[in-house]
């Protein structure tokens, strides 16, 4: 997705990234102290923001959502002024519906089931999901090289999630962290209007 910020946006694009930034920052620096992470530039991403972080050499991805919106619709003000998005990320960052913690946890969760293949998980930390840089080409990359093979690409990322389909995947999910949300609906309502609070207190998360 391209953001034009060619006109003013509710949110300041700057005020955001920066915000965004000194999460990741912290976060290394809780998780691997002393060990001078570094960041990189900004990444492109849909729903949260996204760097390369490096740390003793190895070459990680950061990831810190904003109210699980995308961050067009945060800069748009879908989550109101700055001041509203500040206030109501810190409980956020501490709710099961996280985006990041509940990523982190099926990345563990598929990690452990050797299939389909993801990429690792280096650490969790303040909203901060941090994993290791899995090398080559994006499936994107791929497709805009090779657009004739559009269909046995999307094909054979859709066979490496087959066993999750059906019967025996349900099987196996169940033993995975539980996820409210079920649908392409919700998950498309969460991207554009952020996370459905269920009452006050609601999701608080352990630790
Ligand atoms: N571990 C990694 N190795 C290589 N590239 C990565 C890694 N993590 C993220 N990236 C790159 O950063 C981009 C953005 O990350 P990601 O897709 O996780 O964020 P997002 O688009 O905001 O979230 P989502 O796709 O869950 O809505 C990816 O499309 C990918 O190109
Ligand atoms: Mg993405």
């Amino acid at each position: 997705m391209t953001l034009t910020t060619s006109g003013e946006t509710t949110v300041s694009a700057p005020l955001l990234y920066e915000a965004s930034r000194r999460a990741i920052a912290q976060a290394a620096e809780d998780l691997w102290p002393g060990r001078g992470a570094v960041l990189g530039p900004q990444f492109p991403g849909v729903t949260s923001y996204v760097c390369q972080v490096l740390v003793d050499g190895q070459e990680l991805y950061a990831k810190y959502p904003w109210l699980s919106s995308s961050l067009v619709s945060i800069l748009r003000g879908a989550r109101g002024t700055w001041a509203d998005v500040k206030e109501a990320q810190e409980p956020y960052v501490k709710s099961v519906d996280l985006v990041t913690r509940r990523e982190y946890q099926h990345l563990e969760f598929l990690q452990r089931l050797r299939r389909p293949r993801v990429c690792e998980t280096a650490g969790f930390r303040g909203g901060v999901l941090f994993t290791r840089a899995v090398a080559g080409p994006t499936v994107a990359e791929e497709l805009a090289v090779r657009p004739w093979d559009t269909a046995p690409l999307l094909d054979s990322v859709l066979l490496s999630l087959r066993e999750l389909h059906g019967e025996e995947g349900a099987r196996y999910l169940r033993q995975a962290w539980p996820i409210n949300e079920r649908s392409v609906v919700d998950v498309f309502a969460r991207k554009f209007r952020g996370p459905v609070l269920r009452g006050a207190g609601a999701g608080q998360a352990r630790g």
